[in-house]
């Protein structure tokens, strides 16, 4: 592996291609010359890639799923190994129990979650789980990629919460995009036509072996009358949108008053008045007498 851009136009043997969601064979190729694993988890394993190219290179493996009676939110992994890959469902897009196996869909199937947020939660469970397998020095490995919905994206690598020491993200180039399943916004948007691959790795410390480096992201909705570095532009604009794009003076006054830039001057007796009609006068537009409205644009 050179590059940290995988391409793979022919997929390569071993798993099933007809399973839905495979992984290319040549993926796992790569990642196991790289990090030279010498025992293989892979609770996940839907058609067995990860199983069939671990054993053509001579590597132990333990590979399982929900199909076989395997779940990795509530069973035990059974040993411990060096190398734990995941290839997760990507939300609902392939639902596997009660469609790709199986007669009816499984409670603890991650691809019918009810919701992204149940999806996430139970998702970075699973990959916890996953963690606990590791050695120390041990990687652990997660194909996933983006969806996109009625024109929302929902970026599971980012969402995802990271165990471990982050070693590598990879951009895998996909050339076999299900013909069905994603819906698109428009047909306009840009089709998703790549996958990610996250690699962190547990501490070599055993003496830190309670410790564990948990990465998330956060989504706050922030009420940014309280956030003392908005730019005056910032909320003055704001101020005229919240009014719906047309207010007088003293509406816009109003509207910012309680701003904590505006306390701020306000306790050091400094004019804020004086500064909004200055952002009015150079950035906005008067659209009649002592009424103020954003710009049009113009070409
Ligand atoms: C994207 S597929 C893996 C495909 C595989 N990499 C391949 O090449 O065939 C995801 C798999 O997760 C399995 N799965 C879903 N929920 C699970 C759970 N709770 N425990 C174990 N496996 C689960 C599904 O049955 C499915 O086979």
């Amino acid at each position: 592996m050179n590059t940290t851009v995988l391409s793979y136009p022919q997929r390569g043997v071993g798993g099933d291609p007809k399973w839905r969601g495979n992984h290319s064979p040549l993926l796992s190729h790569d990642l196991f010359l790289w990090l030279k694993p010498q025992q293989i988890l892979d609770p996940m394993c839907g058609s067995g890639t990860t199983g069939d190219v671990a054993k053509d290179m001579g590597i132990a493996c333990w590979q399982n799923d929900l199909h076989s009676g395997f779940n990795i939110l509530r069973d035990e992994l059974p040993l411990m190994g060096d190398l734990v890959f995941f290839h997760d469902p990507y939300h609902d897009i392939i639902q596997y129990s009660g469609n790709v196996w199986g007669k009816t869909p499984h409670p603890d199937d991650l691809s019918r979650c009810p919701d992204y947020e149940t999806f996430l939660k139970r998702m970075d469970i699973a990959h916890y789980n996953g963690y606990q397998a590791l050695r120390p020095g041990g990687h652990l490995v997660i194909l996933t990629g983006d969806v996109k919905r009625k024109g929302a994206l929902y970026p599971l690598q980012r969402d995802y919460r990271w165990f471990g020491d982050p070693v590598q993200m990879l951009i895998k180039l996909q050339h076999n995009v299900w013909s069905n399943g994603q819906t698109y916004s428009s047909m306009t948007d840009p089709r998703i036509m790549h996958e990610y691959v996250i690699v962190t790795r547990k501490p070599k410390q055993f003496a830190s072996a309670w410790m564990v480096t948990v990465r998330r992201s956060e989504l706050l909705n922030t009420d940014q009358r309280e956030v003392g570095i908005q730019t005056w532009h910032g909320i003055v604009w704001t101020a005229l949108l919240a009014l719906g794009n047309r207010g007088s003076l003293n509406d816009i006054y109003e509207q910012v008053k309680d701003h904590a830039r505006v306390r701020k001057l306000e306790t050091s007796g400094t004019d804020w008045k004086a500064i909004v009609r200055r952002v009015l006068q150079e950035t906005c537009q008067s659209v009649e007498r002592g009424v103020w409205a954003l710009p049009q644009y113009v070409n």
